[in-house]
């Protein structure tokens, strides 16, 4: 018999849309899979999310399968217009169990609010000095979050950034399950008129940085060699020619957008599906991906002792609280899908499934080439 909360679905491709719905509804508490057929947003939901609105644009959901994550079952539910990228992430997600799976660390739920101060001569030490008063002045206008346990941090100073007369304040919170930007964005306006009295500047403007280099997720795998072995190419073939295709992205800033590309195929149809702000967390990836001075790839393979590893580095900033996460029926059964009440345990899952599309499509470009695979789902959606 089936283990009833493994991942490991062989053939389940091969079953009726009606057989993989019954076997969803069998993983949720109450059987109800019906936000996830239709998307379950009634007119009225509708007319609060955006103004304006008129309707409504359906993406195929979807589960992808096999998803072993920090030795925890997965089936991860992807809402994405694609072909492949399901198909993709579940067969590099079967490989990487063979390797016991992804591991992968999140650190904690910091975000970080700018606060632009204008025509001002190095304020930085009148800043700090007042370091714990101007943290408890952005803490006032958000008792709930300090009443978890989270709420401002730190605060750091950056002087004359652009030109003479700009200094940046980062105000760094830490928003525990809550992406945050809302949080953030309201504190940075509380503290704006004490920063200003503090400076002698001017507030400009007071809004989060995207990118959230304070919010990583490193997630890394291993796979063994023989594991690879296709026809005509043998395992250590297959793991050279990902070895080479990631050292192609090292050195090409060309090759590396469409690689990291391949890593948000995984990726934003996780935040999709769970109603987080996808767009969020691409700013952040790309940013990241450019702080060197140089585009690069977010991730990496390498190739020791049998094995192929890969490891992936992105902000990745979430919540399962906020936003539309707990508000969108179908985001609310996706999350309860994957048994996520924690923003740490989303980042976990969306940063394997990135680390596991890239492999995919490392793999099919390093062997048969993308098309093959690509234009038999393609030819069945026409
Ligand atoms: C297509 O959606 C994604 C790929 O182009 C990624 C890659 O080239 O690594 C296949």
């Amino acid at each position: 018999m089936t283990d009833p909360h493994t991942s490991r679905l062989p053939g389940l491709h091969r079953r009726s849309l009606a057989e993989r719905r019954a076997l969803l509804a069998q993983r949720l508490k109450d059987g109800d899979i019906r936000p996830l057929l239709n998307g379950g947003l009634d007119d009225a939901l509708l007319d609060r999310m955006v103004e304006n609105a008129v309707g409504r644009i359906a993406v195929p959901v979807g589960i992808a399968a096999n998803f072993l994550v920090n030795g925890r079952e997965v089936l991860v539910p992807m809402a994405v217009e694609e072909p492949s990228v399901i198909a993709g992430a579940s067969h590099a997600a079967r490989l990487a169990r063979e390797g016991g799976g992804f591991r992968v660390r999140v650190s904690p739920s910091f975000t970080v609010a700018q606060v632009e101060l204008r025509r001002v001569v190095h304020p930085g030490s009148r800043i700090l000095d007042q370091r714990d008063r101007i943290l408890a002045a952005a803490d006032a206008v958000q008792p709930q979050l300090v009443s978890l346990g989270g709420g401002a941090r730190d605060l750091e100073v950056r002087e004359q950034v652009g030109d003479a007369h700009r200094t940046v304040v980062h105000l760094v919170v830490d928003c525990l399950d809550a992406m945050g930007a809302n949080m953030v964005n309201t504190m940075a306006e509380a503290v704006a008129p004490l920063l200003e009295e503090l400076s002698g500047g001017r507030a400009g403007l007071r809004i989060l940085t995207n990118l959230a280099d304070r919010r990583l997720a490193v997630a890394t795998c291993a796979i063994p060699i023989d594991q690879l072995e296709r026809p005509s190419f043998t395992g250590r073939e297959v793991a050279e020619g990902i070895v080479a295709a990631g050292a192609f992205a090292a050195a090409d800033p060309w090759r590396a957008a469409t690689h990291n590309k391949g890593i948000f195929n995984g990726i934003d149809p996780i935040l999709l599906a769970t109603g987080n702000d996808w767009r969020a967390v691409e700013a952040g990836g790309h940013a990241y991906a450019a702080r060197s001075g140089t585009y690069r790839p977010l991730s990496g393979w390498t190739m020791e002792e049998g094995m192929l590893r890969g490891e992936l580095e992105l902000p990745m900033a979430v919540g399962v609280v906020g936003g539309a996460s707990r508000c969108h029926p179908c985001a609310v059964k996706c999350l309860e899908l994957m048994n996520v009440t924690t923003a740490a345990g989303l980042s976990e899952i969306a940063t394997a499934a990135g680390l596991a599309s890239n492999l995919a499509a490392l793999l099919a470009l390093s062997t048969e080439g993308i098309q093959a695979g690509h234009m038999r789902l393609h030819r069945r959606r026409l």
